[in-house]
């Protein structure tokens, strides 16, 4: 259910962030390129995958920020890290749901944010390169999808909610508290959806596909510019026990305010 709607004037103008916004949809070609071909796969573990579209993608948007912002500094998720003169860095994700691009299931997306020394993002883009929706937002000004301005759903009924969610990689180990979490879901919302990408679902939350995420286990990458998607898009964003979110952190509770009070709780309630 792409929407593709049409790019208009109505985001402001952000020079780093059409600088972004470029490099990223030329980054997109990379793992279209790859995705009906026999992809060359690493295992990073029995289930956490690598493509050479990881090591591409992140190669080439690494190559083109490092260019276009040389005082800035990088932490990418397949290993590049570059010290800031700047103080701000690019926090990138090359492919975030790569055991769905691995596997064909059209729910992946590239992902870079700038943050500042306080990791805090200023501004961001999360891309699905497959339905040509390109999520971003600036801080304090606002979240779009195809440049036209996006908002949470405002559900206020957690029964009535659709809910996203992500195993992490170390699931095997913590797998009954994963499946009384997500029994306590099951048991209170309309249903839940997992599609392999932390990003999208934040930004499915942003323009409410979904009512309300939550996972443990994230990494920076996954959620530093869909996090700041979902906040300028009118989320709330917190850590399993209710404190701020903070992407360095592996916890997150993102949704429409009306249901994230309910949702603290169910996790709550159904923690071991
Ligand atoms: C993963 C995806 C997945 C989430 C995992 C992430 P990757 O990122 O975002 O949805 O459940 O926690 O690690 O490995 O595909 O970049
Ligand atoms: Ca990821
Ligand atoms: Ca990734």
């Amino acid at each position: 259910m792409c929407k593709n709607q049409d790019a208009n004037e109505t985001q402001p103008q952000n020079a780093a962030l059409s600088v972004l916004k470029n490099g990223i949809l030329k980054a997109g070609e990379i793992p279209l390129k790859y995705l009906n071909t026999e992809k060359f796969i690493e295992n990073k573990s029995s289930v956490n995958l690598l493509t050479i579209a990881d090591k591409e993608t992140e190669e080439f948007l690494v190559q083109y920020l490092i260019e276009s912002f040389p005082d800035d500094g990088i932490l990418a998720e397949e290993g590049h890290e570059h010290p800031s003169r700047s103080g701000n860095r690019w926090v990138i994700d090359p492919i975030d749901g790569t055991t769905s691009y691995a596997h064909g299931f059209p729910a992946f997306t590239i992902s870079a944010a700038l943050v500042d020394a306080e990791n805090h993002p200023i501004l961001g883009v999360v891309y699905h390169p497959l339905c040509k929706e390109m999520y971003s937002a600036v801080n304090g000004q606002g979240a779009w999808m195809n440049g036209k301005p996006i908002k949470v759903s405002g559900q206020e009924d957690i029964q009535s909610s659709l809910i996203g969610t992500g195993f992490p990689y170390n699931r095997r180990e913590i797998m009954d508290q994963l499946m009384k979490r997500l029994s306590a879901f099951l048991h209170n919302t309309h249903d839940i959806r997992r599609t392999g990408s932390a990003s999208l679902d934040i930004c499915y939350v942003a323009m409410g596909r979904l009512d309300g995420y939550y996972e443990g286990g994230l990494q920076p990458w996954d959620t530093a510019a869909a996090s700041l998607i979902a906040q300028e898009a009118g989320a709330v964003l917190t850590k399993f026990d209710g404190s701020p979110y903070d992407i360095f952190f592996p916890e997150a509770v993102i949704a429409s305010p009306g249901i994230h009070p309910d949702m603290l709780r169910l996790i709550r309630e159904s923690t071991i």
